[in-house]
């Protein structure tokens, strides 16, 4: 059986979205051991782990650690969920094509963060959440989906960040899915979904 490992630093909405759509989720792994995700992980008899960023000087050593908590659980699709830390290239290279990442902007507008902020302070009238694969580049990457809400008049970064929230709660899953069926097909940094499904979602 296919299966996936979930890497969380805070409350862990999207790794909740992942695991209540059905998503064969084994593993979730914090670099912070208050995250909030690690007792909703937990109670839902999901094995977890903490690697701590703070035991670790260097950023190669933090990875280092990081992978062999992951190949514990020989995954096939690692998916970062509001993980919160740089990751180096050379962690990046050993899960080429497998390590996925949600992000709160239609990318590539937005990369970073505060991107509801950005939005707002850039006035743009449409915002939204990409699922991409993850290069070394930040927040780049080939796109598998995104999905689009609109940016209303009297939107504070709260109310934004809530509407972008609850889609990113649906098109992660999908995108999950997806990858664990197989359909996934990354050509010249574009991807495409065997049996073309729709890699947008318009959210009014
Ligand atoms: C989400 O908005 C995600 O896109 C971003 O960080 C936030 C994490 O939220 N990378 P949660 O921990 O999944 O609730």
């Amino acid at each position: 059986m296919k299966n996936m490992v979930v890497l969380i630093s805070g409350r862990g909405s999207n790794m909740q979205a992942l695991v209540e759509a059905g998503l064969p989720v084994k593993g979730v792994i914090s670099n912070r051991a208050d995250a909030a995700g690690l007792e909703y992980a937990s109670g839902r008899g999901i094995a977890t782990a903490i690697v701590s960023h703070r035991d670790y000087a260097a950023r190669e050593a933090f990875d280092a650690a990081l992978a062999l908590a992951i190949d514990g659980f020989q995954p096939d699709l690692v998916a970062l969920a509001g993980f919160m830390r740089i990751l180096t290239a050379g962690f990046v290279q050993r899960y080429q094509d497998r390590l996925l990442n949600i992000h709160p902007s239609l990318l590539p507008a937005f990369p970073g963060l505060d991107t509801h902020a950005r939005a707002l302070a850039a006035g743009v009238k449409l915002h939204g959440c990409t699922v991409h694969f993850v290069t070394p580049e930040l927040d780049h990457g080939p796109i598998v989906v995104q999905a689009a809400v609109p940016v209303l008049a009297h939107d504070d970064e709260t109310v934004l960040a809530a509407r972008v929230l609850a889609q990113e709660h649906r098109i992660y899953p999908q995108a999950a899915r997806w990858f664990l069926d197989g359909k996934l097909v990354i050509d010249n940094g574009v991807v495409r979904v065997n049996g073309d499904h729709p890699q947008q979602l318009y959210a009014p």
